[in-house]
């Protein structure tokens, strides 16, 4: 399977979504995570070698595509019209992370505004995300207004998005300096943060080829 990871904004969780769907493909079959972001952010992740799937940059992906059942690309903010329509025919799924926050959303419309003519197979997904409280009695969580908010005014774009949330966690921001996925950042909230992935894993693929 062929994934992107696109949006028009810049630090809106793109880099650590790639990371961690390509550390969950990689139980399934060989994966690949082709930075082209000439920042490089998922190759300096990928430098002190802990990651268990590839990292290279588009240069260097030839080789590393040939063996590769799925491929996860890493992309720039602000990439330009004809990267957009590119990536819009060349991949199976699009997905566009956004925060819940007026301004991310704001560009996000404008980024489904530039696909539409394409057909693509797109999905919204909810980053950096305050995660949801506790009930006083117990049971289950209540999501943030912020969260409420947000898929309200998804739902009423029509646009389509992805059950599972990616919640805020430190303990995901501090990953990369240790070079690993959250799962294997030594943590307390490292299992419930990995959570997030897993489940937005599941959505995007059930591991039956
Ligand atoms: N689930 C999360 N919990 C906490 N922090 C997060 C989470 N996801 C991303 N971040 C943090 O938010 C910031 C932006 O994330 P990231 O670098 O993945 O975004 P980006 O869209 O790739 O940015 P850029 O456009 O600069 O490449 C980083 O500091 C990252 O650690
Ligand atoms: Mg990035």
């Amino acid at each position: 399977m062929d994934i992107c990871i696109l949006g028009l904004k810049g630090g809106i969780g793109k880099t650590t979504t790639a990371i961690h769907v390509a550390a969950y493909m990689q139980r399934f079959g060989e994966t690949l995570l082709i930075d082209a972001d000439k920042n490089g952010s998922a190759l300096q992740w990928a430098e002190k070698g802990l990651l268990p799937f590839n990292v290279c940059n588009v240069e260097g992906s030839v080789k590393h595509i040939r063996k590769a059942e799925h491929v996860i690309t890493d992309t720039k903010a602000r990439p330009e019209k004809e990267e957009i329509q590119a990536v819009a025919e060349e991949y199976d799924l699009l997905i566009l992370p956004t925060p819940p926050k007026a301004l991310d959303m704001e560009a996000l419309l404008k980024t489904r505004d530039m696909l539409i003519d394409y057909g693509t197979n797109y999905k919204v997904l909810l980053t950096i995300t305050p995660p949801p409280r506790k009930r006083p009695g117990g049971g289950e969580k209540i999501p943030s207004t912020k969260e409420k908010e947000a898929r309200e005014l998804l739902e009423t774009e029509e646009l389509p998005i992805f059950k599972s949330t990616i919640y805020q966690y430190t303990a995901v921001e501090k990953s990369p300096l240790s070079g690993v996925t959250v799962d294997k950042y030594d943590d307390s909230y490292s299992a419930i943060a990995w959570q997030c992935y897993e489940n937005l894993g599941k959505e995007i693929y059930d591991g039956k080829k």
